[in-house]
């Protein structure tokens, strides 16, 4: 017999997992509403070019992690699962011509995402993200906004001692300058880079200051910072920001070795972190601007900013954090009867009932009614909804399973009497 199982890096995500999912899902969804975010789809799927363009090609997320799928052969198109949702958002603000609308254009996507990685705590291959995008504000007071938005998520989700990592990685501007001076300090070091490392110096230098290699944190450590090479205006959109999110209280430190792990990004870079866990992998959500991003994906220029956070890890720090987990409601009701074999009158009336929006269980169980009612008590239920012979005259007996009362109702009265038990017990 073959055995099966989820394919390495993906969870199934059981009950449990998956209502605390939801949880934060609807907190996402709750703030981008506050915050004036409209929600969109876009596929699970984009031409491969997408992701290349978009977030670089010497990327680890482009270069090793991207799901490629196997073309067909009716078309010579290339696909991938998308790693992120920023590049097909871009995608499909050039696409309809979201540059006619009010600018800025803020979006929000919730779903997976996907990234051939290592598999390891907090690291998988089919991961949930909430993403956010406003596209169209230059900034900085959009900076400031987005990031404290993120910030609110987990404050709002029950996260404790998030901070924001925060850095400028400068623009077209200022950054060619910097990465000469940083092509030089790892050239002087390239006989100590390991092998990606060497290939990347000359089409990415900046990539290997994000590099994954502990062989890398000391040379890293000891680079060229772009702080110390901001032009006049990177500096002041960067300081700009810093006021903004002092006047807003969100938590702050500047990281001056951030660069993040696409190409897209420019000024403002961003990381949120449990404080005491800023390691290379736990970050619980990150983001930045890119200004050439929508030129880069056959638009206009125009400026964008966004985060996505991960709501894995999310997950998993409240875990570790000892957050209550959902706990499953009881059925208001179980449908029980006094004829074992009459499952037709059971499953009816719990169907009438849960056509009126009551959460009720029928008992399919063909066995004595003693049995019936006592598994309604372990379900935790507070009635039972007994069927016997008063069936043929419209009615039949509710019995408060935690006051041990019980009473003859009319089957035209009962889901109303059940809907107002449930309000005053707060039940359903
Ligand atoms: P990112 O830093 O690649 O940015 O991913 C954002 C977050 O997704 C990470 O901080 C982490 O929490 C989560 N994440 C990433 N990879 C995995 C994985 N393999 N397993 C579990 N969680 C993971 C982006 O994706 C950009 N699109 C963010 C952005 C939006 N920038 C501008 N707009």
């Amino acid at each position: 017999m073959p055995s099966f199982h989820a394919p390495r890096g993906t969870r199934d995500l059981l009950p449990d997992a998956s209502s605390g999912l939801n949880r934060l899902e609807g907190i996402a969804r709750s703030l981008a509403g506050r915050y004036g975010y409209r929600e969109m789809d876009i596929p699970i799927f984009e031409q491969t070019a997408v992701f290349e363009r978009g977030i670089g090609e010497a990327t680890d997320v482009v270069e090793k992690e991207l799901f490629r799928l196997a073309s067909r052969t009716e078309d010579s198109e290339a696909w991938a699962l998308r790693p992120e949702a920023t590049a097909g958002v871009v995608r499909a603000y050039v696409q309809h011509g979201m540059q006619t609308w009010p600018q800025p254009v803020k979006l929000t996507v919730l779903g997976p995402m996907f990234r051939y990685d290592r598999p390891q705590a907090g690291r998988y291959r089919q991961f949930w993200q909430w993403d956010a995008e406003a596209i169209g504000d230059p900034g900085p007071a959009v900076d400031a906004e987005i990031v404290e938005l993120g910030y609110r998520f987990y404050v709002e989700s029950g996260v404790p001692d998030v901070q924001v990592l925060l850095n400028s990685i400068g623009d077209g501007a200022c950054r060619p300058a910097y990465l000469e001076q940083l092509t030089a300090y790892f050239g002087r070091h390239e006989a100590e880079l390991p092998e990606l490392e060497r290939r990347r110096l000359d089409a990415n230098p900046l990539r290997l200051l994000d590099s994954k290699d502990p062989a890398m944190a000391a040379l890293v450590a000891a680079a060229p910072r772009i702080g110390d090479c901001l032009c006049e205006a990177c500096a002041a959109h960067f300081a700009a920001v810093r006021t903004h999110l002092d006047a807003l209280g969100v938590p702050y430190r500047l990281e001056p070795t951030l660069v993040r792990g696409l190409d897209y990004y420019t000024r403002t870079a961003f990381e949120y972190y449990r404080h005491g866990a800023e390691g290379q992998q736990q970050a619980l959500g990150g983001g930045g601007r890119y200004d050439g991003l929508v030129e880069l994906l056959g638009g206009r220029p125009t400026p964008g900013i966004g985060f996505a956070l991960g709501l894995d890890r999310v997950m998993l720090a409240l875990e570790k954090s000892g957050a209550a987990a959902a706990v499953e409601a009881p059925p208001l009701a179980v449908v029980v009867g006094a004829d074992p074999t009459d499952t037709v009158s059971r499953l009816r009336v719990a169907s009438l009932l849960r056509a009126e929006g009551l959460f009720v269980r029928a008992e399919l169980a063909q066995r004595k009614l003693g049995r019936q009612l006592e598994s309604a008590s372990r379900d935790h239920a507070h009635f039972a909804v007994i069927i016997g012979d008063e069936l043929n005259g419209g009615h039949v007996q509710l019995k408060d399973l935690e006051a041990g009362t019980q009473h003859l109702v009319a089957l035209d009265d009962l889901a109303r009497d059940l809907a107002r038990a449930a309000k005053s017990h707060h039940h359903g």
